[in-house]
């Protein structure tokens, strides 16, 4: 029997194995990691991870042909075929801090696999690294052998090369391991770029009276553009953009490429304008000042159908709430009051370093409440941000959430989801990601 071990339980390690414990049953998938919280949730009836119909995949298999331990050394040593989707963050200190990635724990798995294999392995490169990461490794790896052959690959989380078994041939691209590299990086700055590209447009659209929702419309039109990742939004979120576009940008930085380098930088630049433009629409709609009054913020995950957080714009805005003094009363569905609090209380890029550097008990934001209903969060309030989109928030009674707030009663629609005309019908002064402002909102300019 072919036994594979990955390197890391999280969010691709756990779901990927999971898949393919399941479509190959004559394959034994163990998935190893150092936290043990981590592992012991994934042998338990409440994964670490909500995605929607994770829960069948993994109790199908869990036991049979996938298993999850901490005994990383036993299941490194006993595999075949070695993932490593271990965490790759944004160095936070020394060379390239803020931009260049920390291979840290890559390195340290690397030499973990080196010091206890005693059986040729093909180790893959489920990470997202940057451009020649496997040489090093192979280096690393050949360098303390003991005679054992290492193949390395690259098989960045979308591509499909070592997945012959249930994806169809053509569909497998196979490249040198460069280019293989190279195009994760590249495949996130292109989408980020098109939602940064979308987003500068909601903010022209916003200032002439145009629509964004019809431009993007419009422009998917042609064939060359397509019509997908052209929603607007109160910014991209999520583990990877962010993280990869800073690391091409030290790439192209190391490679005497700056004009590249803040090319793409700017993508970064125009997603933070769009969360600070966002927070200062709320505050000047509100007669420039939310000291002390409530808001209502519905949805913290970076999108919907999953409970992560990392990146998500929710932070951003809700610090820029709490910086103007708001009580800030959040409602998500899949996050819970203790990831919202340590969310708030972290530095920036801490969140991808391990547990033991993330406040176990964070320090409480005091202006920040999380509760578990969305009428309850709008109790009372001035205003509501919408910041996930959530399929539940389309359906709200918003009638009896504005009979329940203060007047006027606002909306701030981040992700363009509720039917802004049906909510004006209501009474609500209602702001949506570049669309015709309100005569309110006219009166009262945002300055970014
Ligand atoms: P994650 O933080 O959820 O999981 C990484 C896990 O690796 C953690 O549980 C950590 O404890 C474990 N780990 C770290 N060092 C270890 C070691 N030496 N031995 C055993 N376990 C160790 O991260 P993730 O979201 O799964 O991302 C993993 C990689 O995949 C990153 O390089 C990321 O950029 C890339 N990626 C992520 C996504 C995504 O959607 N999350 C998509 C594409 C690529
Ligand atoms: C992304 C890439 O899509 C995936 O290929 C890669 O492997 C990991 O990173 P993910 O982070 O899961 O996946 O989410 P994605 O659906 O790409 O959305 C990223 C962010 O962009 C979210 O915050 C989402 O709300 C936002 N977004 C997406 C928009 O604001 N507008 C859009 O039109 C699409």
């Amino acid at each position: 029997m072919v036994k594979i071990c990955c390197i890391g339980a999280g969010y691709v390690g756990g779901p990927t194995m999971a898949v393919i414990a399941i479509k190959c049953p004559a394959i034994e998938v163990v998935v190893v990691d150092i936290s043990k919280p981590r592992i012991d949730a994934w042998n338990s009836d409440t994964l670490p991870i909500y995605e929607p119909g994770l829960d069948d995949v993994v109790k199908a298999c869990r036991g049979k042909n996938l298993f999850f331990s901490t005994d990383v050394e036993k299941h490194v040593a006993e595999a075949d075929i070695i993932f490593v989707s271990v965490n790759t963050p944004t160095k936070t200190r020394g060379l390239g801090a803020g931009k260049a990635a920390d291979l840290t724990y890559w390195e340290s798995a690397a030499r973990m696999i080196a010091d206890v294999s005693k059986s040729d392995k093909i180790v893959v490169e489920k990470s997202t690294v940057p451009v020649k990461t496997a040489e090093a490794i192979e280096k690393i790896l050949t360098h303390n052998s003991k005679g054992i052959n290492y193949q390395i690959l690259s098989n960045p989380e979308f591509l499909k090369e070592v997945y012959a078994h249930w994806v169809p041939e053509e569909n497998i691209i196979t490249t040198n391991l460069w280019s293989a590299e190279l195009s994760k990086l590249a495949a996130n700055a292109f989408l980020a770029q098109r939602i940064s590209s979308v987003n500068a447009m909601s903010a022209l659209c916003e200032a002439t009276g145009a629509n964004v929702s019809e431009v993007s419309y419009a422009i998917g039109k042609d064939s060359r553009i397509g019509p997908k990742f052209l929603n607007a939004s109160v910014g991209f979120g999520g583990s990877c953009f962010q993280k990869d576009i800073l690391n091409l940008v030290y790439i192209c930085e190391c490679n005497g490429l700056p004009e590249v380098a803040n090319y793409w930088k700017q993508v970064i630049k125009i997603n933070d304008y769009q969360k600070s433009r966002f927070v200062n629409r709320v505050v000047s709609s509100m007669f420039n000042t939310v000291s002390g009054k409530k808001i209502a913020v519905l949805g913290f995950a970076f999108k919907k159908d999953t409970g992560d957080t990392r990146e998500t714009p929710a932070i951003d805005v809700c610090k820029g709430l709490v910086g103007d003094k708001a009580q800030v009363s959040i409602y998500d569905p899949q996050v819970t009051e203790d990831q919202i609090q340590r969310d708030l209380a972290m530095n920036k890029f801490d969140w991808d370093h391990p547990m033991h550097l993330q406040p176990t008990s964070p320090t409480a934001v005091k202006q920040v409440s999380v509760v578990w209903d969305a009428y309850e969060a709008a109790k009372g309030a001035h205003g509501v941000c919408i910041l996930t989109e959530w399929d539940e928030f389309k359906k709200l009674d918003y009638q009896k959430i504005f009979d329940n707030m203060q007047k006027p009663a606002f909306v701030f629609d981040g992700r363009n989801v509720v039917d802004a005309e049906k909510l004006r019908e209501i009474g609500f002064i209602v702001y949506s990601i570049g669309k015709p402002l309100d005569g309110w909102l006219k009166d009262m300019p945002a300055v970014a």
